[in-house]
């Protein structure tokens, strides 16, 4: 999609972080942008602090874990704008807990947002981009712990890893017809995901308890002194106009991926050479 400009982008997690951001830069770019959040006053100020210079954006209150929701949010969409081009499922949250503390009220909420919520945005909306039949793009954020394995990560990499194969699945599917897919990688990112909690729902009964020390206070490190989330939906913004599949964004962590990979290749060399590659 090389121009946005008159185009329609819908993204979830807009109250915030990285999603607020690609909101902004869309909504710079000439796209009508409808911001979606399950956090309500944070959306009314995400959508305020852009409709004074970009009046074409709004906002709709979802839990993306919640499919009824999703269809409302689309439907609000379609309502406000017409159609729908670009879709962000980027709404997620973070958690870090070794594998003998991490709780399944636990398990399930980081499932029930970072891969439900992208089964979602994917089933209530590409067959609204492909009514129209103009196109679109769907960019569904992933993390480079799509990619990498870090310990007590178990299942925020679990999701992550899910939201890769979805997208590269995806990919494949709709190029045909002319929607393209990218899956946003990013390290770390200066957002709120350290506070995920805030939004820890009570069905799921106490949540975990809070997780402090030396690990805990590295990571808020990390995330603080992390990419400004600018810089990340500016390269969101490129990949869509050059229908880019993989967007990563931190060159540092290229060695870390590449030994991994080596890794998977040293296994399967121990097998011998495939049959198309034996001297005949
Ligand atoms: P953030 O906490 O600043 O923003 C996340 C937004 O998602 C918040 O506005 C929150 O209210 C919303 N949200 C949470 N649960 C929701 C639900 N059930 N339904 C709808 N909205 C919900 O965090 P950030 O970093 O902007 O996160 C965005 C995405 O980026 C997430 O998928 C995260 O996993 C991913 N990511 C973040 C990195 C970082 O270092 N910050 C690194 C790699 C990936």
């Amino acid at each position: 999609m090389r121009d946005l400009a008159g185009k329609t982008a819908f993204v979830t997690g807009g109250a915030s972080g990285i999603g607020l951001a690609m909101g902004r830069v869309f909504a710079e770019a000439g796209a009508r942008v409808m911001l979606a959040d399950i956090e309500a006053k944070p959306l009314e100020q995400a959508v305020a602090s852009l409709k004074g210079n970009l009046p074409e954006v709004q906002g709709v209150q979802c839990d993306v874990r919640d499919y009824a929701a999703v269809e409302r949010a689309a439907k609000s969409t379609i309502e406000a704008f017409g159609k729908v081009h670009v879709v962000c499922n980027n709404a997620g949250v973070g958690g870090a807990a070794g594998a003998d503390n991490v709780s399944l009220d636990d398990w399930r909420w980081v499932i029930d947002i970072n891969l439900m919520g992208v089964v979602h945005g994917i089933k209530a909306f590409v067959p609204l981009l492909k009514a129209h039949g103009e196109g679109g793009h769907i960019v569904n954020t992933a993390s480079m712990a799509g990619f990498l394995v870090g310990t007590g990560f178990g299942a925020y990499t679990a999701t992550k890893f899910a939201v890769v194969g979805i997208s590269e699945a995806l990919q494949m599917e709709l190029e045909p017809q002319g929607i393209g897919v990218s899956v946003l990688c990013p390290g770390w990112v200066a957002t709120r995901i350290t506070e995920s909690r805030r939004n820890w729902p009570a069905e799921y009964g106490e949540p975990p308890p809070r997780i402090d020390g030396p690990v805990a206070e590295q990571i808020a490190e990390l995330v603080r002194n992390g990419m400004a989330p600018s810089d990340v939906a500016a390269l969101v913004l490129q990949a869509i106009k050059n229908n880019e599949m993989y967007i990563f964004t931190h060159p540092h962590m290229r060695p870390h991926l590449e030994k991994r990979v080596e890794r998977f290749l040293t296994a399967y060399r121990k097998l011998g050479p495939a049959p198309q590659e034996r001297p005949r």
